[in-house]
């Protein structure tokens, strides 16, 4: 029997988790189960989509809301995205206290009912909770990813196609390092313009402005809606999601453990990984510039405070 793929999205009642939920049901990209603490909202947003499939199409109406954590059994992929997200002026460094506990919690969950499962953690501080996850599920790192690298590359590539009056299907540039404001790096020695190095479209200028819109792109959303943004992050979190179900071989920075690629060991931050069926099945090392280089050791050294932090709570 052929079987659809099954996708289990935690904190699905919040608005990122319900944009994963939107974005795979569009997709179609197997069957949800929409789960949440509080089982109300979870319900609503299933009903919502279910309710969207008139229009949409879609092939599976049957999405399943509860709180019961057992039902994520079988998954072929978890995602992640419970938590509380960032306010107004706040870090995402800031919601660690929150975070950590609810994410442990859950991995635990996710460890005893989907033991086979790739787990997707979008929850912030993201690269501090996919190390939680790792150590809480024991899973093998291909199976533990952290979704930013995606978003932070769809905002870099959005405010480059924007300074430079194009089509962003033909940006190509990529985030690398941690997810937060000050330690993201945005990778400007390999982005390109129609196959054109950034350098020789944009002026220096223009391109420092680039990289400081990406690098507080979350904050003035979170500025602008009150709440922290929920389409984008869900649309790259998806993207993860149909890689993975759909065995695409797709290339895309993700949050990962690295045992000595770029030079780091024992630490958690966004680089190049091919996403298969298998989840983050191999990490593209390349050179980076001399400041690239400075910024990603930055962006490791702030992960493993940030993880020495979260060791607080997995006792
Ligand atoms: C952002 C949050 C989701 O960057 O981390 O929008």
């Amino acid at each position: 029997m052929v079987k659809r793929p099954k996708i289990a999205i935690v904190g699905a009642g919040g608005n990122v988790g319900a944009a994963v939920a939107q974005w795979a049901a569009i997709k179609d990209l197997g069957d949800l189960v929409l789960i949440d603490i509080k089982p109300q909202p979870a319900e609503g947003r299933a009903l919502d989509l279910t309710q969207a499939g008139a229009w949409e199409g879609f092939s599976n109406v049957g999405f399943v809301a509860t709180d019961k954590m057992d039902a994520m059994a079988g998954a072929d992929v978890v995602v992640m995205t419970a938590g509380v997200p960032r306010k107004p002026g706040q870090s995402r460094e800031e919601l660690i206290n929150i975070n950590a506990g609810i994410v442990k919690s859950i991995c635990g969950e996710v460890k005893k009912h989907a033991p086979d499962s790739v787990l997707i953690v979008v929850s912030n501080p993201l690269d501090a909770m996919v190390f939680v996850a790792k150590q809480v599920t024991g899973f093998p790192r291909e199976r533990v990813i952290g979704s930013a690298g995606v978003l932070d590359s769809a905002r870099f590539r959005s405010y480059l196609a924007q300074a430079a009056g194009v089509s962003i299907e033909d940006v190509q540039a990529i985030v690398l390092g941690a997810h937060t404001d000050k330690d993201m790096v945005p990778i400007v020695s390999t982005a390109m313009i129609g196959n054109v190095p950034v350098g020789k479209v944009l002026a220096a200028e223009k391109i420092n402005e680039v990289v400081e819109n990406t690098k507080k792109g979350g904050a003035t959303l979170t500025g602008l809606i009150g709440t922290s943004a929920w389409l984008a992050p869900g649309s790259g979190t998806c993207l993860m999601v149909e890689a993975i179900v759909r065995n695409q071989g797709r290339v895309l920075p993700c949050s990962i453990e690295l045992r000595g690629e770029f030079g780091v060991k024992d630490a958690f931050v966004g680089v190049p990984v091919k996403l298969s069926s298998k989840g983050a099945e191999k990490v593209y090392e390349f050179e980076l510039s001399a400041s690239e280089k400075e910024a990603f050791t930055k962006s490791v050294a702030a992960n493993v405070e940030l993880m020495n932090i979260a060791r607080g709570f997995l006792g």
